[in-house]
């Protein structure tokens, strides 16, 4: 499963880094939600590369591939982590493949075609970066952490959740918060070490399903904003730490996410 994974993500990297910076045709999927040529393309490519290998295995696929089911054998990907860096010439973005048995990711790939880094995952076994063991950072207070932050396409309530979490955030005296806009690589960067916590409150299966498998066996903690674990096929909120941090970021995460339920206003 991991070669297959890997050489899908070799020919989808390719095909990015062929599209990467030239005129392409884009697609707006909802409010400064985009799709291009280059997330088509990249997805054709490794749902072929996944089909050769498995004919049988079920494909959940950003662009296209739905195939929402209970099968034992599911393959969740993202073609192009990070479309709005990629549109603008930004060169941070990602694939992400990951396989899963019954519900529970067992590998995870996610490759920056740019910066040619590599991060993969097998469950029971670790997590590395270009063959190098990644393990989370023993940081035990927020006030000695990185924090990582996504915002969802919305701009209404949701948006107003994620700045009152920043701004909670800071009154712990974080060393800082990035947002770098593409969720595979901040859940990497929680495995690598690079941030303390990572949140969102709105992420698809595609965007975590590799990242959160990395998290875990870079020895972090992943859940969503209630603490729950997260499904497999379901959007929901994130929270991914490196375990030692988890509650104090629940802390934050949990009154500001619930905030988006309770709020009157109806925007996503
Ligand atoms: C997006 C990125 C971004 C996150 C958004 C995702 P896409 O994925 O991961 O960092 O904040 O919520 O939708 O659309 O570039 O594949
Ligand atoms: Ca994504
Ligand atoms: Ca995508």
């Amino acid at each position: 499963m991991l070669a297959t994974a890997v050489s899908a993500a070799v020919a989808a990297g390719e095909s990015l880094r062929s599209h990467f910076r030239k005129q392409i045709s884009v697609q707006t999927k909802s409010l400064a939600n985009f799709v291009s040529e280059a997330d088509m393309t990249a997805e054709r490519l490794i749902v072929d590369a996944v089909r050769d290998s498995y004919p049988e295995h079920a494909v959940l696929a950003e662009e296209g591939h739905h195939e929402l089911s209970d099968a034992d054998h599911l393959w969740v990907i993202d073609p192009l982590d990070g479309t709005s860096n990629f549109l603008h010439g930004i060169p941070h973005f990602a694939v992400s493949i990951a396989y899963l048995y019954c519900g529970q990711a067992e590998v995870g790939v996610i490759y920056s075609p740019i910066s040619d880094d590599w991060f993969y995952a097998v469950r029971g076994q670790g997590a590395w970066q270009n063959g190098e063991r990644l393990s989370v950072n023993q940081e035990s207070q927020l006030a000695d952490t990185m924090v990582a932050i996504g915002f969802y396409y919305d701009r209404g309530r949701m948006m107003e959740a994620t700045l009152e979490a920043i701004g909670d955030l800071f009154r712990q005296n974080v060393h800082g918060i990035r947002r770098f806009g593409a969720a595979a690589l901040d859940l990497a960067q929680v495995a690598r070490g690079d941030y303390g916590v990572f949140m969102e409150f709105n992420l698809q299966p595609w965007d975590h399903a590799a990242g959160a498998l990395m998290v875990h066996e870079a020895g972090g903690r992943v859940t969503d904003c209630r603490d729950q674990s997260l499904p497999a096929q379901q959007p929901s909120s994130l929270l991914a730490t490196n375990s030692l941090l988890h509650n104090a970021a629940l802390a934050i995460a949990k009154p500001r996410f619930e905030s988006i339920t309770k709020s009157n206003d109806s925007s996503p």
